[in-house]
């Protein structure tokens, strides 16, 4: 009998397009079959609860040095006119060109989810008139930012900043403080950082350096990149900006803006660098740092991570900035108030983040201090009923109590607690409630005593207090 052919499996066209997940699901993520879960937009990240000690840990250090330095805190919206922004960061800037995310209000206006919130913060200088309080104003905000940018990594189109700004004060000594904000938020979190500086004086000494610079590279036309040749049709400076390879040696021959400046604006230059050697902190001249933004005049700044290297090889410097800023003593004025000279800068909280992760795996960081005291074991139904009164108790006595009831077996409970750090551990069983006692565990050593319940929150307090 001729062998049975093996039946060729025969292809199956699929009958549902819709069941086919178009984009792979996010690793770990639990989709039912058949289902198709949403995705979160492009360039949006969710902040997950494993992430928060290191988000609550820059919002921690970041409201300290504004205390400290007494800046106000200022909300401004996340939606503000469209216009505010094209008036102040400038027209031929790529914010504005091309990241802006502008939609159409009811009544027809523009607005647009906010990019940056310097021209935020002068709209409501100027509309709060605070040019009629004690001068300096000074400034501090922490929120959401929205650029339409090609996502890619630490470039988000949904990112936090926290920014500081100082308005109605022209003095390098201004500058210099806000570099010293920044630098400190840095220092404070245990992250090295490199701070790179630049003077791009005023708009008519820009002028006549725009000019000369765009002599130099429309001479060198045919070995620059595409992007530069727009560049130099529409905005020459952001020449200075191109990270190809092509263009680098041509960069790096360039005029330098600080041959075109004003003796009163090198001197200005000169006085922040003074202060900046006064106070220690170490930094680069850039001759080619000029920003992305139209509204910078004199002292412009920039704030990169310094990524430690294997032992014996030099530190690097990650390629994209962790904050910046600058003086924009001309856009108080720009934007319809009295003049008014003010400088600031804005530190990206998710670039942030994203380093200390990096950088946490091999140093010890600072982060908050662990957020319970003690943890609070229990172990069956009656201890369960027990152990809420006395959480609630403790919690009201002003201690920080982790527990998890979901868990019934010692040996998880006592893991969760080794998760929290916590130096003890409270332990009640069903022999304990009866008896009315408490077990309290070191957590480092493993020894336990038995103590009375009505005892256990003054032994434990004075436990933490020689920690
Ligand atoms: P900026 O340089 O455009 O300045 O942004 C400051 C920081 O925000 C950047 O260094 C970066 O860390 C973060 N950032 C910007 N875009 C993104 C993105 N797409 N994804 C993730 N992070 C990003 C300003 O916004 C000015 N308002 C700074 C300032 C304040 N100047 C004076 N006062």
């Amino acid at each position: 009998m001729p062998k049975k052919q093996k039946e060729k499996k025969k292809f199956v066209p699929r009958k549902n397009k819709e069941q086919k997940p178009k984009k792979k699901e996010a690793e770990g993520a639990v989709v039912e079959k058949g289902k198709r879960a949403h995705n979160i937009l492009r360039g949006m990240h969710d902040i997950l609860p494993r992430e928060e000690k290191y988000w609550k840990t820059m919002f921690h250090v970041a409201e300290n040095l504004a205390a400290y330095f007494q800046y106000g805190r200022i909300e401004t919206p996340v939606m503000e006119e469209a216009g505010l922004f094209v008036r102040s960061l400038g027209k031929g800037t790529d914010v504005v060109e091309k990241e802006m995310y502008v939609f159409e209000n009811q009544d027809g206006s523009k607005i647009c989810l906010r990019p940056e919130a310097t021209a935020s913060v002068v709209r409501a200088y100027i509309n709060a008139g605070m040019f009629n309080y004690p001068q300096p104003v000074k400034m501090w905000y922490w929120g959401p930012m929205f650029r339409h940018d090609r996502p890619q990594a630490g470039r988000y189109r949904e990112f936090r900043q926290v920014g500081y700004e100082i308005i109605g004060a022209a003095d390098p000594a201004m500058d210099a403080e806000l570099i010293l904000v920044a630098y400190n938020f840095y220092k404070d979190l245990g992250l090295p950082v490199e701070i790179r500086v630049n003077s791009i004086g005023l708009p008519e000494e820009r002028e006549r350096y725009k000019a000369e610079l765009a002599n130099y590279y429309r001479a060198k036309k045919s070995y620059i990149c595409e992007d530069c040749r727009k560049r130099l049709l529409k905005n020459p400076l952001r020449l200075l900006d191109c990270k190809e390879d092509q263009c680098q040696p041509i960069k790096d021959e360039a005029p330098q803006i600080v041959d075109w400046l004003s003796e009163t604006s090198k001197n200005y230059f000169m006085k922040v660098l003074e202060y900046l050697d006064a106070l220690g902190i170490p930094y680069i001249l850039q001759p080619t740092l000029v920003r992305g933004l139209d509204y910078y005049t004199h002292t412009v700044f920039e704030i990169y991570p310094v990524i430690e290297a294997e032992e014996g090889a030099a530190k690097e410097t990650a390629q994209s900035a962790l904050g910046g800023g600058g003086r924009y003593d001309l856009l108080m004025e720009e934007m319809g108030g009295r003049p008014t000279p003010a400088a600031g800068v804005a530190l990206g909280i998710d670039r942030s983040v994203a380093v200390l992760k990096q950088y946490g795996e091999k140093h010890p960081i600072n982060l908050l201090k662990p957020e319970y005291d003690i943890y609070f074991a229990q172990l069956g139904e009656r201890a369960k009923g027990r152990a809420l009164k006395m959480i609630e108790d403790l919690r009201q006595s002003g201690l920080r109590i982790g527990f998890n009831f979901y868990k019934n077996s010692l040996k998880t409970q006592l893991e969760l607690a080794n998760d929290l750090k916590v130096p003890c551990a409270l332990i009640l069983g069903q022999k304990e409630v009866q008896e009315g006692t408490i077990i309290i565990r070191d957590m480092e050593s493993g020894i336990q005593e038995i103590v009375d319940q009505k005892k256990a929150e003054n032994i434990v307090k004075k436990k933490l207090e020689k920690i």
